[in-house]
């Protein structure tokens, strides 16, 4: 194991739950039912694929410019509940868990698919834990396709099978298996059901447990 990627909405920062209100609330204006079940789709991808799955839900043909002020809209939104979060909403062990891995030597990427990551690492300090940060701003396609792991590993300079990718998403962990990178889903073991192992949260995760595991898997 010589590198770790991270996912940023939902394994380090507690965001995932932000960017639902604001992707509801869209919906809710569009006259578009979306449920928990919808928001689980959208995890992970990009901001225009998840307008285009409201749109094609609420079977809404849109022009190009109708698109940019709605994408723009759920941004403000999101935004503005980032904004008010507390500086130090990380999820429990993110912290930790970086430092230790930092501490032995493990080379450590972000990859997400948000344009908004740098943004949100700075507002809860853990920018200088990242020896590369790939995002929504440098890829350009949307998990489950591998692009944005692939990005980071290349940048970091080891092959995916060097790495661990930790994911919340299904299209997250399908982009990794896709990468061919040892992936530890976050959440629930029913829906990351293509993870090499599930955890609930990053808690009882630290370099010497993720060593075992990587072996493991
Ligand atoms: C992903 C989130 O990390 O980033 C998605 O899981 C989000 O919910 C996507 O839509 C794009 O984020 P942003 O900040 O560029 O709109
Ligand atoms: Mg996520």
């Amino acid at each position: 194991m010589k590198a770790c990627i991270f996912d940023l909405d939902g394994v380090l920062v507690d965001t995932a739950k932000y960017h639902f209100i604001a992707w509801q609330r869209l919906a809710s204006n569009l006259g578009v039912d979306f449920t928990e079940h919808d928001n689980e789709q959208l995890k992970g991808l990009s901001r225009d694929a998840s307008l285009d799955y409201i749109l094609i839900k609420g079977k809404i043909t849109a022009s190009v410019s109708e698109r940019e002020i709605w994408k723009e809209q759920k941004n403000n939104w999101y935004l503005e509940l980032v904004t008010n979060m507390p500086e130090d909403e990380v999820l429990p062990n993110c912290k930790e868990l970086l430092q230790d891995l930092k501490k032995n030597n493990i080379k450590i990427g972000l990859g997400s698919a948000s344009k908004n990551a740098k943004l949100i690492l700075d507002r809860v300090n853990i920018t200088h834990y990242f020896d590369t940060i790939i995002d929504g701003t440098v890829t350009s396609k949307s998990k489950p396709d591998p692009e944005v792991f692939l990005l980071g590993a290349k940048a970091l300079s080891v092959e995916p099978s060097e790495c661990i990718v930790f994911e919340d998403a299904l299209n997250g962990v399908k982009a990794a298996k896709l990468g061919g990178f040892t992936t530890i889903g976050i959440g629930d073991a029913d829906v990351l059901t293509e993870a090499d192992l599930v955890k609930p949260s990053l808690l009882g995760l630290n370099y010497e447990e993720l060593k075992k595991i990587f072996i493991a898997y």
